[in-house]
């Protein structure tokens, strides 16, 4: 039985992913900002089987919050064994073009307030020398392009945090792992057309639990990204600058 901090818990790939917890009868603890929402997961996991569901609500990007909700979690579970961060935002890139605020606020959902969540983290698992700290990151962090680079360095961001820490921790036997999905058929994509590179997110929440069970380093999700991405970043760049993609 582990004890799960889910941050981000209302993310429909989260969800998923708790699910699979709580069917395991895992300890969950999760952090959402919709409170409504929240209490909604949590009957339906207590009906699945999660040995415990705790709750904390707040906006993620209230840093201030962020060691109070570890230490609250840590208090409900008596210790965390794994980390799962989820929450982010797909930012409106035409509006980021036109507004320094709005890329500001992007950068700070989609990275900042993650890399604050992680420094604590990775203090906490560093001082017991255990535990596992998972990311969900974005194939749209491998390569910057027109369409949505304002999320897109925000994930790269993450990315190479997460491969910093990993160096970082791994003699503290912790381990960081990093999430690449591709495209995921979630609210948060819910107004693009969908066509073969879609996956759901109970498939792409099934891989990210196999994943952490793992201790991987760096995944796709689905698999088939990493040739995609590979391509992608081959591309040389004065070719790369003209194409749409
Ligand atoms: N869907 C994709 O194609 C795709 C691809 C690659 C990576 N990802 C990443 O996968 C993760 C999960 O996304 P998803 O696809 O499951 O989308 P989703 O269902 O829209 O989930 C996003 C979650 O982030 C939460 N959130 C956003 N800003 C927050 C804040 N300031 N404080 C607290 N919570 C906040 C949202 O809460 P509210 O419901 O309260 O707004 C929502 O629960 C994200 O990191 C996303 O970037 C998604």
């Amino acid at each position: 039985m582990k004890k799960i901090l889910v941050i981000g818990a209302t993310s429909a790939i989260a969800e998923y992913c708790v699910r699979i917890w709580a069917d395991r009868g895992d300890v969950l603890y999760l952090v959402a900002r919709n409170e409504e929402r929240l209490k909604t997961i949590v009957a339906d996991l207590k009906v699945r089987g999660a040995a415990e569901a705790h709750t904390y609500c707040t906006d993620l990007n209230n840093m201030n919050s962020h060691a109070e909700l570890l230490d609250a979690a840590e208090a409900a579970m008596g210790g965390i064994d794994t980390v799962l961060i989820a929450h982010g935002t797909l930012s409106n890139q035409k509006a980021c073009e036109q507004s320094v605020e709005e890329t500001l606020t992007e950068i700070k959902t989609n990275a900042l307030s993650t890399i604050s969540l992680l420094t604590l983290i990775a203090n906490r698992f560093e001082a017991k020398q255990a535990g596992t700290i998972a990311v969900i990151s974005s194939v749209a962090g491998d390569r910057g392009r027109a369409s949505n680079y304002v999320y897109g360095s925000a994930k790269a961001m993450i990315t190479a945090f997460t491969s910093g820490l990993r160096q970082r921790l791994y003699k503290s036997n912790v381990a960081v792992v990093t999430i690449k999905p591709g495209f995921v058929d979630t609210p948060m994509t819910a107004e693009f057309k969908k066509g073969l590179l879609w996956a759901k997110p109970q498939a792409v929440a099934a891989a990210i639990v196999r994943a952490i069970d793992a201790k991987k380093d760096d995944v796709y999700v689905p698999a088939f990204w990493w040739a995609v991405m590979t391509v992608i970043k081959a591309i040389p760049t004065a070719i790369f600058r003209k194409i749409k993609l």
